[in-house]
């Protein structure tokens, strides 16, 4: 992108010209694309737009909290605390799309009650360049590109981002402060953590994953990779204390990309590899087994399911 400020000027009006005096709404991931859109959209027309963040309970450690503090300042920002339906949306289901699914309508449902309550005739989306180009394709069901606009009858809608890529919206979000906890994080898929688990997704499994995550998160920050993340691909047998326990195996993950739709495996040296693996077996009780993930994009995928 050439000129940060140009584009920011001309997304400005262009926001603010097509949402006119009406009300809009923007669901909130705390992903750099929405959070992006949302405070180029609250600068566009303020109070109009109401930003709403639901708590999937799918998020990552502490993502709800780093919402509330950073948009603290958009006094029409809407909390909902759905983790309780997720759960039981998500309850025996086990296959990959299934789950994408029960995510996406469980989500539509929780937006579509605020969307209506604040009577928005419009929807800002976060969408981005990749996002448009792999639900062209059959790739997977992309849960912020397409079902909200369906849903709810939006009279129009708004996607400031649409011929950005990720390292442009970046770009972008630090023009307008976002803060580096925003800008610079690395993309986080919209079922969130559901496509790090394998299998049915429960409270326990849940509780490991955002820990797991949150140890790869902060000990592979040194290697600047697009997304370091781990996932729950299983069980297996290990040795806790003087017990053989059938526990949780974690497989981590740390790629370079440009823009997802390709990805390396990352080389990461064995002493970092041990110290996630002794924090993530030694902070959860329940895992026996850490494993390192070598495979690029293609053939595998970033993400799990
Ligand atoms: P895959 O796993 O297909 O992921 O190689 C490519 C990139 O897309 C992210 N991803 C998603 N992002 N909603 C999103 O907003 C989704 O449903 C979704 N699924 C995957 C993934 O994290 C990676 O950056």
């Amino acid at each position: 992108m050439v000129d940060v400020d140009a584009f920011v000027e001309e997304k400005l009006d262009e926001i603010a010209g097509g949402i006119g005096e009406e009300h809009a709404v923007i669901a909130l991931s705390g992903g750099v694309d929405s959070s992006t859109a949302a405070a180029l959209a609250y600068e566009a027309v303020g109070d109009q737009l109401t930003p709403v963040y639901v708590d999937t309970g799918l998020m990552r450690k502490g993502e709800t909290e780093q919402i509330r503090e950073t948009f603290a300042y958009m006094d029409s920002l809407r909390i909902v605390d759905a983790r309780d339906r997720f759960l039981d949306a998500l309850d025996g289901v086990v296959d990959p799309e299934k789950k994408r699914h029960a995510i996406g309508e469980q989500f539509i449902r929780e937006f579509e009650t605020v969307a209506r309550d604040v009577g928005a005739e419009y929807l800002v989306q976060g969408t981005i360049y990749p996002d448009r180009i792999e639900s062209e394709g059959t790739i997977k069901s992309h849960h912020n590109v397409g079902g909200l606009p369906e849903v709810v009858d939006f009279e129009g809608i708004v996607e400031p981002m649409r011929d950005l890529y990720k390292d442009e919206v970046r770009e972008v979000a630090r023009d307008l402060e976002l803060g580096g906890i925003i800008s610079e994080r690395m993309p986080f898929p919209g079922p969130g953590l559901a496509v790090r688990i394998i299998g049915e997704v429960t409270e326990e499994k849940l509780a490991v994953a955002r820990e797991a995550n949150h140890v790869v998160e902060v000990e592979l920050e040194e290697y600047d990779p697009w997304q370091a993340f781990a996932a729950i691909i299983g069980k297996a047998t290990g040795v806790k204390g003087d017990n053989r326990v059938h526990g949780w195996v974690v497989a981590v993950r740390s790629v370079e990309s440009r823009d997802g739709m390709t990805a390396r495996a990352q080389e990461i040296d064995w002493e970092t590899l041990q110290r996630i693996q002794s924090r993530i077996t030694g902070e959860n009780e329940t895992v026996a087994r850490v494993l390192y993930d070598v495979t690029h994009k293609p053939p595998a995928t970033i993400e799990y399911e």
